[in-house]
Formats: C-alpha cells, structure tokens, sequence
C-alpha cells in the first residue's frame, strides 16, 4: 500500500509542477502568476478541490506521446469564494503554452456543466496560445464545445473571465460570450487576428499590446470590463465583483447587515450648478445616494458620457445606470447605449434593482452617429430597459430631453418610480432650440430678434424647464429635495423588493443587434 501511495504522491506532485520548474521560473519572470497559485488567491484559504488532475491528452501524432503532462494544461476545480461556491478553471501556460487540446476542453465542458447543475459562477483565467496545434480539427471541436456552454448558461449563473496572458483567434469568443472581462495590463492580450496577420492583409504595423492589450480593450474598443495593473489586482476585482451578485439566475444577491439612521444627505443640495450649460460630476451624487465607498464601476473607461456599475444602498445590491454631464454633456451615443444596454441585460438576469440617475441631453446628432447606427444601437438601451423585470428607479437630476427622456428608464418603459430633483428639466429640447422652432418667424420678424428669442426662450423655460408638467401628469412620481434621494429610494426599493413581473410568453425576444 505504502508504495501504492507514493506512487499517487509522486503523480500528483508532478501535475502540481504542470510544465515543469523551468516554464514556473519563466512565467514568473513574465510578472505572472501561475495557473495554481492565481486559483490559490481566488479562493477561500484551503477551499479549492481539484478535478482532473491526471488527465492527460491523447494525441500522438508530432511525437507527442513522449510528451505528456498531468492536468493537460488547465487546472479545474470548485471552491469557494467569501464562502459561496465557483467553479474555476485556470490555464496553464507552462504546459504547451496553455494551448486548449481535446482533453483540455473537456475539463473546461465538465466543470461548466457542474457549475450549470449546481447553480454556482463559473470563473475563467484565460492564459493561453489558442488551439493545442498539434490537435489540428480536435482541438477547435473543443472550442465549439465550450462556446456552446457558455451560451447555454448565460443568464442562468454569472460567468466570469480574466485574461491574464494570450488570448487569440477563436479562444477570444468564449470570453465574449461570458458576462465580464477582465484584463491584465501588459501581460496580456486579445485579438481574433495577431500583428502578423494584420500586417500581411491591411499593411498595417502594430504591436499585440496596442492591437489587443487592456487599454486598447477598456478604452477603444470596450471589449473588457475592467483592468488591472498586475495578477493580484485582477483576481481582487473578481472577488469584490463576485460580492455584488447572486449566485445563478433563481438566487438574490448578496445583502450586508445595515442599521437604518437619518438617510438625510445635505451634500447632494450643492452638487447641481445654477447655470444648467454647466457640467456637474455624477460620481459627487452616486457618493452621495449609496452606501460609503460601495460603488464598483463596470467599463470605466470606455464611452464614459454614461456611467455603469454596482453599488449598496441600505446594504443591498444595485446597479447603476447614469449619465455624466462631464462627458459630452452626458450625451447618448452609440456607445454608451451598447455599453448601458449590456449591463442592464446583466442586472436583470441576476435579480439586481437598477438606478437610473438621469440627465441627458439627447442622442448625439450628426452624419457619423447615424451612419454607424445610432438608431438601431439606441434603440437596444430601449429595449433592454422595456424588457427588465427587475425594480427599476429613475431619478431626473437635471436634463431628461426627447427621446431619450423616454428611453432613459422612464415610466412610459416599465419603471417602478420616477422622482426628479427640483432642478428638473423635462421636454422636448432645451428652451433655446425649442424657441428657434416654434417661434421662428416671430422671431425673425422682430426688430430685435435677439431679445426677442431671449424672450421666448425664458417664457418656453418657464413653462417647460421644470418638473412640473411630467409631475402633473404622473410621469413624475414626486419632485423630491435632493438631500432627502437616499432615504427615498432606500423606502422605494424596500417597497419593490417583492416585486414580481412576467414577460409574455415567448421563445426569446428580438433585440436590435
Ligand atoms: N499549440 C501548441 N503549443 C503551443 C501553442 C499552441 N497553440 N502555443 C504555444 N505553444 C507552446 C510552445 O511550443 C512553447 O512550448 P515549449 O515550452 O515546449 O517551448 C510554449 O507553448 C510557450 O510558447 P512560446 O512561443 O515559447 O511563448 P511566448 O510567450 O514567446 O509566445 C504565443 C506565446 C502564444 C504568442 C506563441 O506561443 C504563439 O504565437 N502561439 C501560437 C498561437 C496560435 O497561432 N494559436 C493557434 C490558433 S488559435
């Protein structure tokens, strides 16, 4: 027996070194973290169970049969994270470059369907040179296998993919499918093509990090939620993200303990400036509504004109949904509508109440907005509002213009409440535009049309720069003082926390894609 033993010993202590001390040694060297020790830091101390440890691949062709090492380049397993259980798979880059084998994508299709059984998150850590070459065909059958995974569980529990090294070519589109992506800056990249493919079909000279790192994808092309400076800060945002939101698609999210006091915010009555040309910043009212320090921004850098992330008011999940008058006076465009629409969809999905701080200009005008689609792009903001079922509360801070004060959460598409600040402006457009319209050739008849736009333009503002039209009809619920928002919305999301709504029956709506 006691030979018997070690000869487990001395399997598992190999698969332990996965491509041996040299490749650990040079991954390091890199500022990585190795595929173990990333899972070590994700999870609870002593808390991750292996599986499939001694799978080995099954290819012999390209010598390959000499060539073998235990756990196939990926490590799976369960654990627990702030103890709720995730299901983790992380590859190994020092076994074959982390290339995905027949084998190795079947551990990944294994733990997803547990994850999928048992109603747990599944967490990804991508490091990887794509398809295991050697495999040819096997190999890419292993990826469709995994896509089709990921698609079936969308929705149903939280899928979570950190990419901390390479990540090229098909390997690209199980993360795109998940719910959040999360890069490492400088060590790792993603593109469905490399520089060397690029240079050869467009002529085009760039470097991996520039055509696929983590700036590229936070900032251009919004293809990652979030980054992160080094492996440890990436795996720490997996955990606090993790922390927001339930566990599967019948579960809640995750509350913490709260004792109620005064909820009264006096700062929230200095944050909107007198001249409404003048750009205030959203963040100063997010602060000022949520649960200190609670907020946990999602695409910060990409189309910042809006705002997306979770927060806790009165110790509960929430998600955020705001326009930045900072940015392009918190104008929608094509971005910001795509960007907004996706993390909607995902607080819907997972039972997570939205907030909906408003003040928006309008949609973006001009022939380059169009031209690329504005009006099939907003209208997925539209849409993935209308659909939602979760409780949803709007507050007008300032500027709800046109369209977009329809599209912008407003009761017309399912809100629950809609409150407005006394600063409120809810119209078609803003006085000056407005007045250029309708009073154009009084206007252009007068002796002086400057004053006499002016004068329009304060008798238009009068009647409609305010909240009090929408109020009247009851597409305002209640024009509430600033300082008293968080103690509002608090009473209002308690009173929704039952809230229970149907789609109509359907095999799956239609989004404008
Ligand atoms: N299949 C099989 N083995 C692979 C592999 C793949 N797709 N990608 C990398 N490897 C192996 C390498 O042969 C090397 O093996 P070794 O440790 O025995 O020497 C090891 O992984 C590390 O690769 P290396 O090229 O030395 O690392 P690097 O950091 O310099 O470069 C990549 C990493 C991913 C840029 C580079 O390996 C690469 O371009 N790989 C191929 C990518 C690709 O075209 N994939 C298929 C299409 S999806």
């Amino acid at each position: 027996m006691q030979d018997k033993k070690q000869i487990l010993k001395d399997k598992l202590t190999q698969a332990s070194l996965g491509g041996g001390q040299a490749r650990i040694d040079s991954q390091h060297k890199k500022n990585k973290l190795t595929a173990r020790e990333r899972i070590h830091l994700l999870l609870d101390e002593g808390s991750f169970e292996e599986t499939g440890a001694l799978v080995v691949h099954r290819t012999t062709d390209f010598g390959m049969e000499d060539q073998v090492f235990y756990g196939d380049g990926v490590v799976t397993g369960y654990g627990r994270v702030a103890n709720r259980l995730v299901y983790v798979y992380s590859q190994d880059f020092t076994v074959f470059g982390g290339s995905l084998s027949e084998t190795h994508a079947e551990k990944i299709c294994r733990l997803m369907d547990m994850a999928m059984k048992n109603g747990a998150p599944i967490i990804g850590l991508n490091d990887s040179g794509g398809a295991r070459i050697q495999e040819g065909v096997r190999s890419l059958g292993g990826y469709a296998d995994i896509f089709y995974r990921n698609v079936r569980a969308s929705g149903v529990v939280p899928q979570i993919s950190a990419i901390m090294g390479p990540c090229a070519g098909g390997a690209v589109y199980s993360p795109a499918i998940t719910d959040f992506i999360l890069m490492v800056e400088n060590s790792s990249y993603m593109f469905v093509t490399g520089p060397n493919v690029v240079k050869t079909v467009t002529n085009e000279e760039v470097s991996s990090e520039d055509l696929g790192g983590a700036s590229a994808h936070s900032v251009k092309s919004g293809v990652t939620h979030f980054t992160a400076v080094n492996d440890y800060e990436c795996i720490a945002q997996i955990r606090k993200l993790l922390s927001y939101i339930p566990q599967n698609c019948e579960d809640r999210p995750p509350a913490l303990p709260y004792t109620f006091g005064t909820e009264i915010r006096e700062d929230l009555e200095q944050i909107i400036p007198d001249n409404p040309n003048q750009p205030y910043d959203m963040y100063a009212i997010i602060d000022g509504i949520i649960d200190d320090d609670s907020f946990f921004e999602v695409h910060k850098n990409y189309a910042d004109n809006i705002i997306v992330g979770f927060a806790r008011l009165a110790g509960k999940s929430i998600g955020i949904v705001a326009n930045q008058p900072m940015s392009l006076a918190g104008v929608l465009d094509i971005e910001a509508s795509k960007k907004a629409a996706r993390f909607i969809r995902f607080c819907d999905c997972f039972h997570i109440p939205l907030l909906v701080l408003e003040d928006v200009p309008g949609f973006l005008p001009g022939t380059d907005q169009e031209w690329k689609g504005i009006i099939t792009n907003g209208a997925k903001l539209l849409y993935a509002f209308s659909e939602a079922t979760v409780p949803r509360i709007t507050v007008i801070t300032r500027k709800a213009y046109g369209g977009a004060y329809d599209v912008m959460n407003s009761k017309h598409i399912g809100a629950d409440f809609n409150f407005a600040w006394p600063s409120a402006e809810i119209a078609v457009m803003g006085a000056k535009g407005a007045s250029e319209i309708i009073f154009k050739k009084e206007i252009s008849e007068a002796d002086d049309p400057a004053a006499k736009l002016l004068e329009k333009e304060k008798e238009y503002a009068d009647l409609f720069a305010n909240p009090y039209q929408a109020a009247g009809r009851g597409f305002v619920d209640e024009v509430i003082e600033p300082r008293m928002t968080r103690r509002k919305l608090i009473r209002a999301f308690e009173s929704l926390a039952n809230k229970t709504e149907h789609l109509p029956k359907k095999k799956h709506g239609n989004i404008p894609l």
